[in-house]
């Protein structure tokens, strides 16, 4: 039998395109037992249809429609509510806030227990009254109700709930303008902007609302809605009337918009001939332009910065401080209650030498930007009246979202200034959502974290809540990445990931595999197969990721020049970014210690210090983060340096290859369209894994000339390089980086109008075989290829992966653009010939780097 494991995908009628998400309100298996269990009327004690608490009501009877079948009244008087303490079931259910309750003569009692955005679900008789701290809380309260009912449970008792930190936002890295681009998101693979079209917000912004929908179920309340690297066109009056009604769409959700600042506005608008922070016009101009933006949006969060960095303008351009930046919009936004988020993203990449200053490093940079600059922050001003509050939001790693890194020692030096983490939804270096990975253990490594400030105990998720300094303000940002694709974000299962930040936003404590177990019967419904392959798949995404990447703390090898996808660990040396790995043909490893490295070991406080510049206590999987080591170095595994990145891409590509496999198993126990959808990414993926791990297995083979002594790196028996094949049309070239193609070389066609064919006979015995053919599949054309047994045609493919997977587009022929397709059971008699025609379309010419042919069991 002969089956395409690279599946078209398949449309079916019922189909579920992922719009939804988890908020889908599907029928519960056992809707019919629990259509009594829940109250029968609703009453929203707020029924202006700006209000939260309305959303609610309305959030209530569509919820109670899908999940039970049941059909709700909402009654906008209170005048049925029975009194505490008395005994009559009235069958309501109430939403409203504290002060709402209390109006309609309800003294709820809940002073002491709420704080802002939290809510209390008080179950009584056939009553259940959900009372928010605020119209947000009310709204959130109704969310988690109803994800209870979603899954299946009435909630019964009591209880309440109340967000850990009170800033819980995401940054959309969207762009206004950005040279011809239209609607582009900056690292996003969902598709274009939900906001912004060829320099203006969008006519239609019906995704808005949806997306607010989304956000607000899980809690999160603000969203800056444009990129960090910001034009100067935001704070023109068109723009800002199109952000009022960006924000009068996500209002009724409890969801505040923000935006980010470009540093130079008033120079780049024409306005000025300066932004130095201390001017007195600049400010005037920054005063006035916050002025006009409250009035269209009297709500707005607040403004996100990010200065001084990757080439964009700040205040170090005057020899400011970042504190006089920052507090230049602090300052105008005080009057308002607004918030500055100063991104302590810092570095200068103009200033990090490529040559290989040995003490150089651009992980130093946060700390040292911000030195001597705690308590600069207006925190006077906090502390006083606590209405306008300076936060600083801080990038949780060090060097920038990679697949692993030590904690940012700056959480341990801002204590007197309020503090945010700063996560990325988006996979940017994770796989760009066309690889799974899951980010709760990830989120948690960082979060429960202690670094020992003062020798006592201080978890990272401490200091942003605010407890472990006293710090009033403080929470979660993470860079979101969704996009007009129906998925979102470009994948069903990266939408566990938004899910995952908002409930991890609101409690830091939640449990991993509690987590995408209700995302999955809340997206995928209730088969308990699929609840349990999801949750082991995603639980094993992140070391699974890790293992084939890049591992033992060197960081996620990727292409750090282009789009920060496929391999090339060595794009990482030599240029400003400061990504290094200082890998020769002896050792590798960035030396952080104190005494002989750059010092960055010594940044953290003098416990955790100790352990990172101790080569013995530094943890196997950071050793290359904070250590220099030869290649043979005995790791605590008793492995060394180098077998050990063997075996690890091995082990992380093996089991990559048991993805789409387990996810076959799930046909027909789940919606059809996002079952097929999952499994193109699946199989993608686990071709992919193989380019990886050979990318890299090849490259520090070829440096350290130290031979796997299990003899996988550089021996390939089941390939038939498209090299060697007969050619006719097509040719050789030789690909860059060279660890991308197998054997370094791949054949391209001779012209771009005329077909290539490379023909060869097998030299396999007669029998059943997988054939996988590894291709690039380059962003500028739709060539066509296929694959002959003995003149019969087993199978066709186009170079469509541009559209039907969602990473970023290359145009270059690397390990970005390679990409496997795989033929099952493939019947193959004795000294058969095997042929690939391939069709060059535009500039791309039909490339393949090498045939497989394998027997069962066996993947390379
Ligand atoms: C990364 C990312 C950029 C982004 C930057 C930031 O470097 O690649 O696209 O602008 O982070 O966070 O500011």
């Amino acid at each position: 039998m002969l089956w395409l494991l690279l599946l078209p995908l398949l449309q079916s009628a019922a189909a579920e395109t992922g719009i939804d998400a988890w908020l889908r309100y599907a029928r519960v298996p056992n809707y019919e037992s629990l259509q009594d269990a829940v109250p029968g009327r609703i009453v929203a004690l707020n029924s202006s249809s700006a209000s939260p608490v309305y959303t609610a009501s309305q959030e209530l009877v569509m919820g109670f429609a899908g999940i039970l079948g049941k059909e709700v009244e909402v009654i906008d008087s209170a005048s049925n509510m029975r009194p505490y303490g008395s005994d009559i079931d009235s069958g309501l259910l109430v939403v409203g806030t504290v002060a709402q309750f209390a109006e309609a003569s309800v003294d709820v009692g809940l002073e002491d227990e709420l704080v802002n955005d939290g809510y209390h679900i008080r179950i009584s008789g056939s009553d259940a009254h959900i009372i928010g701290a605020n119209a947000r809380g009310a709204l959130h309260g109704a969310f988690n109700y109803l994800n209870a009912l979603a899954q299946g449970n009435v909630p019964s008792e009591s209880y309440t709930s109340n967000p850990d930190a009170p800033i819980r936002w995401v940054n959309h890295w969207d762009n206004l303008q950005d040279g011809g681009t239209h609607g582009s998101v900056e690292r996003g693979y969902g598709g274009e902007s939900i906001f912004y079209w060829n320099g203006s917000v969008r006519e239609d912004l019906s995704r808005v609302p949806q997306y607010a929908r989304l956000l607000a179920s899980v809690g999160i309340n603000a969203a800056i809605v444009n990129n960090v690297n910001a034009n100067e066109s935001m704070v023109e009056p068109r723009i800002v009337k199109g952000l009022q009604r960006i924000a009068d769409l996500m209002r009724p959700y409890g969801v505040q918009i923000g935006m980010a600042l470009n540093f130079a506005t008033p120079e780049l608008l024409g306005v000025l001939d300066t932004f130095d922070p201390l001017n007195r016009s600049v400010i005037d101009f920054w005063q006035e332009r916050t002025d006009m933006i409250y009035q269209h949006v009297p709500d707005l969060a607040g403004f996100l910065i990010k200065a001084s960095s990757e080439g964009q303008p700040g205040p170090l351009t005057y020899n400011r401080t970042l504190a006089d930046g920052a507090n230049l919009f602090a300052k105008a936004v005080r009057p308002y209650g607004g918030i500055t988020m100063f991104r302590a993203f810092v570095y200068d990449y103009t200033t990090l030498n490529q040559t290989g200053n040995w003490k150089d490093d651009r992980a130093n940079a946060a700390v040292e930007f911000f030195d001597g600059l705690d308590g600069s922050f207006d925190d006077n001003v906090v502390i006083q009246t606590q209405d306008y509050l300076n936060s600083d939001s801080v990038l949780v790693q060090p060097i920038d979202f990679q697949v692993r890194e030590p904690v940012s020692p700056l959480f341990a030096r801002l204590q007197n200034t309020a503090s945010a983490v700063e996560l990325q939804i988006t996979q940017e270096y994770l796989g760009q959502q066309d690889h799974v990975f899951y980010f709760a253990d990830l989120w948690k490594s960082i979060l429960d974290f202690d670094l020992r400030v003062d020798g006592e105990e201080s978890l990272v998720k401490d200091i942003v809540a605010g407890r472990r300094f006293n710090q009033p303000l403080g929470g979660y940002a993470a860079v979101s990445g969704i996009g007009l694709n129906q998925t979102w974000l470009g994948s069903h299962l990266a939408m566990s990931n938004l899910y995952l930040y908002g409930q991890m936003a609101w409690n830091p404590s939640v449990s991993s595999a509690g987590v995408i177990e209700d995302w999955t019967r809340l997206t995928f419904g209730f088969n308990q197969d699929v609840i349990d392959t999801v949750r082991e798949i995603s639980l094993e995404s992140w070391p699974t990721y890790e293992n084939y990447t890049g591992n033992l703390g060197i960081q996620t090898l990727t292409d750090i020049l282009n789009a920060h996808y496929g391999p090339n660990p060595a794009s990482q040396d030599g240029n400003p970014w400061g990504q290094w790995t200082r890998a020769d043909a002896d050792s590798i490893g960035m030396d952080r210690t104190i005494d002989n490295g750059t010092g960055f070991a010594g940044q953290y406080p003098p416990e955790v210090a100790q352990i990172y510049d101790n080569i013995e206590t530094t943890p196997d999987d950071l050793l290359l983060w904070f250590h220099h080591v030869p290649y043979t170095y005995e790791l605590n595994s008793g492995e060394t340096v180098i077998q050990h990145f063997y075996n690890a891409h091995y082990a992380g590509s093996t089991n990559a290859q048991t993805f789409p496999t387990r996810w076959q198993a799930l046909q027909g126990k789940m919606d059809e369209q996002q079952w097929s959808e999952t499994l193109h990414k699946f199989v993608y993926q686990a071709g992919h894994s193989i380019v990886w791990r050979d990318a890299i297995n090849d490259f520090y083979y070829n440096l350290s000339g130290i031979p796997d002594k299990l003899g996988r790196v550089g021996h390939h028996p089941y390939r038939v390089e498209a090299e060697s094949m007969e050619l006719d049309g097509y040719e050789l070239y030789p690909v860059t980086p060279w660890n991308t193609a197998s054997n370094k070389t791949c054949i391209v066609t001779s012209s771009n109008s005329t077909s290539g064919t490379a023909s060869t006979n097998l030299d396999v015995e007669s029998g059943t075989y997988d054939v996988a053919v590894n291709y690039f599949d380059q962003a500028i054309g739709r060539a066509q290829w296929t694959l002959y047994i003995d003149g019969t045609a087993i199978g066709e493919w186009s170079g469509d992966s541009d559209i039907t997977l969602s990473h970023a587009p290359v145009l270059y022929i690397d390990g970005q653009t390679a990409i496997r397709i795989t033929f099952k059971d493939v019947d193959i008699p004795s000294r058969a010939t095997l042929k690939i025609v391939g069709v060059p379309d535009g500039q791309e010419p039909a490339p393949v780097d090498y045939v497989s042919i394998f027997p069962p069991g066996v993947v390379d």
